[in-house]
């Protein structure tokens, strides 16, 4: 049994340097978030209203931020799914590993941003529901 929940997630507000010409929110490792970061990605050129991202993962902790636009990200730790709608620079989502998490309601031009605690790695990934379940609540 993989024990982290819905409830596990957090939303992080981060400062902001504001400035006449421009903000900057600065987020780093180990201090705004508990995890060194070992990779940066991020989605862009989302078709307005699409949606993406249905798996989990086994180890990875992530921080989400809708670094432009608006989108909502749906966790759900199989026994509850909770939505956290994500609209400002400064705002992310923590999130631990194993949970099932999807991403939905992009508006056009937004991009998400994760920071994230591992390197790129398929076998970190758990691509269908079933198998999560199976994953998540195995003894
Ligand atoms: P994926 O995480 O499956 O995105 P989604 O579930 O939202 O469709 O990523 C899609 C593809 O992008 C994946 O099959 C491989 C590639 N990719 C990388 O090469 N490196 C990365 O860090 C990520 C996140 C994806």
């Amino acid at each position: 049994m993989h024990k982290s929940s819905v409830f596990d997630c957090t939303l992080l507000q981060f400062s902001i340097n504001h400035r006449a010409v421009g903000n900057i929110t600065a987020i780093n490792e180990n201090c705004e978030i508990p995890f060194a970061i070992k990779r940066v990605y991020y989605l862009y050129d989302v078709p307005g209203g699409e949606s993406r991202g249905g798996h989990g993962h086994k180890a990875l902790q992530q921080l989400i931020v809708a670094a432009s636009g608006s989108f909502d990200v749906i966790v759900n730790d199989g026994k509850v799914k909770r939505t956290f709608s994500l609209s400002r620079p400064n705002v992310g989502l923590l999130m631990p590993p194993g949970l099932w998490r999807e991403l939905d309601n992009f508006s056009s031009g937004s991009i998400c941003l994760v920071l994230a605690s591992l390197p790129y790695d398929e076998e970190d990934y758990l691509r269908d529901y079933q198998t999560y379940l199976d994953w998540k609540f195995k003894a």
